[in-house]
């Protein structure tokens, strides 16, 4: 299948998203009872790049047959959610697609994640995830709703072929690792929608200015005893990670 419905999906993100990030801080400090979202401003939540990774990882284990079902942890408004449920259409009919979000943004953030963010941010309803459906006429996937302590393990599927974790801070991320992972088919793919790499800075044009440092902390914490390796991915302004199960 072509990519190019990601496009049509969602328009292409900002290009001064890191300015768009900065006058929604301001906004949020300075009026807190607007809503600021990813989805008011017509902006993307994630680079075009982002979306193509995701395109291009999730079109491959559905190819390859993996066995197992489709979850996103940390769905936000929906905007990687579409992709993935027209690829899931598009390509095989019989996977079920479940996604998870506390519909009331990040919980508060500990020492690992450096104060980037603070409670309650990226805060979207479930009604702005259902009209990004509605709008795309794609069917709904399984909602749940809630923190990711009370919602992954009584409804995660038991056979996993791909996972997009998306929670931004240590703890989410940690917790949605030990959940999901057992539950991984081999040759299942996993991926991060940002994993900041000090590192990785080097290879980009400008330092990030989108950073979640507890993703890379409790990755390396995770992975210390496991046989796979994150790989990460450039995802224009910033990078994004993976890794597949052995
Ligand atoms: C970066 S956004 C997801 C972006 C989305 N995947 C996309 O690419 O458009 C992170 C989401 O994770 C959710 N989240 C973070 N920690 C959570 C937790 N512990 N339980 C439930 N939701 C959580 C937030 O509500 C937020 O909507």
């Amino acid at each position: 299948m072509d990519s190019t419905f990601i496009a049509r999906l969602l328009g292409t993100p900002p290009k001064s998203s890191s300015s768009v990030q900065f006058l929604d801080k301001i906004i949020r400090r300075a009026f807190p009872w607007v809503r600021v979202d990813s989805t008011w401003r017509g902006g993307g939540m994630a680079s075009i790049e982002s979306r193509m990774n995701l395109f291009h990882l999730l079109s491959q284990v559905i190819a390859y047959e993996v066995q197992g079902d489709v979850v996103e942890l940390g769905c936000n408004s929906g905007e990687s959610s579409v992709v993935m449920q027209k690829i899931i259409i598009t390509m095989q009919q019989n996977k079920q697609f479940h996604v998870f979000d506390s519909f009331c943004g990040v919980p508060e953030s500990g020492s690992e994640d450096e104060n980037v963010y603070k409670a309650g941010d990226m805060s979207v309803s479930e009604t702005q995830f259902r009209m990004n459906f509605e709008k795309t006429e794609l069917p709904v996937p399984v909602i749940h709703k809630g923190w990711f302590d009370d919602t992954l393990q009584p409804n995660l599927p038991d056979k996993i072929a791909f996972a997009l974790i998306d929670g931004d801070l240590y703890d989410p991320t940690l917790l949605a690792l030990n959940s999901v992972y057992p539950r991984l088919s081999s040759g299942a793919i996993c991926y991060f929608g940002i994993y900041w790499d000090p590192e990785g800075d080097d290879c980009l044009t400008k330092k990030m200015t989108y950073k979640s440092p507890g993703v890379k902390k409790a990755c390396d914490e995770f992975f210390k005893e496991k046989p796979e390796n994150i790989s990460v991915l450039l995802s224009g302004s910033y990078t994004s990670g993976y890794f597949r199960k052995l």
